[in-house]
């Protein structure tokens, strides 16, 4: 169907489950056990309203805001998704970077160390200079591996390591596991070099097998040593990290239970905003420190909920592999404009015409906290 029929994000997804590939769908759509955290994250935005404010002048929206000390036109980015040509077979992530730096508003691309193409490709397809991308790393239990893709990420000009801490066990992910993958036939690049699992069950199971579960805290002040890189750590799902990772001075955090595709029953990440943020707030800290979360992020209005509760940026990951996959370059393009016009619609309404002006205030949480 013409790109010009797809209102939102749920449209893309509609068209992706119908035109994908199984082995793509299985691995794309898929969550841990029973998929509850999965459906959890979507569901808990539904559990926060709005509380508007009327006769303010928002004859003009302001979307841009900063992420890690960086001007960005919107508040939102393409959170990393390994095997992106699992659903796009010939551009991959080349076709997202395209997307995230064509339109008239750019958001930031977060890069996966699973990616189906290589660093330098996607870099080199990015066709904007000022477009920001970020890369993702899984430590692999070859530390030579990941201090060689810490300094290559660096040279090659990326702007932040997100390091992926959500991961020392696979999550069950059944639908995924029904499906023989096999690395040498689909990737990633990363992966041509290191031992190939041959045929298994599952992609998931083939590309995680070389993430280290003995990953801890040392380990991450190790890393901060070694680059000049702002470090967040991705997967962060309790109040107690959160503090403990601004105490050994990362830049941020993403509070994440990897889209559900982990522990099945951990809480959505946006609950978890809404009870970190204000303890952060309160800690007034000497050195800046940003919340990032992600999660069942489908609207705009899902968007404007986290900034009230203090999110810095929200990263949105299955929406962008469907648009990626059904119409590559465009679709990716298509995406981050619905999710702009929802976004400026909905903050016309809320009565509030730049993203600094939102507070939790502008929110009715009943429903959140009495879950
Ligand atoms: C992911 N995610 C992920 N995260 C990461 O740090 N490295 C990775 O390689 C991947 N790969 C990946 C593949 C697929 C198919 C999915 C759906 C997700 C997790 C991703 O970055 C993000 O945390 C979630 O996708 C956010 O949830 P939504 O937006 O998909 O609901």
């Amino acid at each position: 169907p013409p790109l010009d029929n797809i209102s939102n994000a749920y449209d893309f997804e509609h068209l992706a489950s119908k035109v994908l590939t199984k082995q793509a769908w299985a691995y794309y759509s898929s969550g841990a056990d029973d998929e509850v955290s999965m459906r959890e994250n979507h569901s808990a935005y539904h559990r926060i309203f709005f509380k508007p404010r009327i006769l303010v002048n928002v004859k003009d929206v302001d979307t841009s805001t900063k992420m890690l000390g960086t001007e960005v036109d919107l508040p939102f980015y393409v959170s990393a998704t390994a095997l992106c040509k699992l659903g796009n077979p010939k551009e991959g992530e080349k076709d997202i970077a395209r997307g995230c730096g064509s339109g008239p508003k750019k958001i930031p691309q977060m890069i996966s160390t699973l990616a189906s193409c290589s660093l330098e490709e996607i870099l080199d397809a990015a066709p904007s200079k000022d477009q920001i991308q970020w890369f993702q790393l899984y430590v692999n239990s070859d530390r030579k591996i990941t201090d060689d893709l810490i300094r290559k990420s660096e040279e090659l000009g990326l702007k932040a390591l997100f390091v992926t801490v959500d991961a020392p066990a696979l999550g069950n992910r059944e639908k995924d596991a029904k499906v023989k993958f096999s690395s040498k036939k689909h990737g990633p690049q990363s992966m041509s070099k290191m031992k190939s699992d041959g045929e298994s069950n599952g992609a998931s199971r083939a590309l995680s097998s070389f993430i280290d579960p003995s990953l801890s805290w040392d380990d991450i002040i190790e890393f901060k040593k070694k680059t000049k890189l702002p470090i967040v750590i991705k997967g962060v799902q309790r109040v107690e990290d959160v503090i403990k990772a601004v105490d050994i001075g990362v830049a941020g955090v993403v509070l994440s239970n990897h889209g559900g595709r982990q522990l099945d029953f951990s809480r959505s990440p946006v609950e978890v905003l809404a009870e970190a943020a204000p303890i952060i707030k309160d800690r007034k800290l000497d050195q800046k420190f940003e919340l990032f979360v992600d999660g069942g992020v489908c609207r705009g209005t899902d968007i404007l909920k986290a900034l009230c509760l203090g999110a810095s940026g929200v990263g949105i990951g299955r929406p962008f592999l469907y648009a990626n996959s059904t119409y590559g370059e465009a679709g990716v393009r298509k995406l981050i404009e619905k999710l702009n016009f929802e976004l400026e619609i909905s903050m016309r309404s809320l009565g509030v015409n730049s993203l600094k002006d939102l507070n939790p205030d502008l929110l009715d949480l009943t429903a959140l906290k009495n879950r």
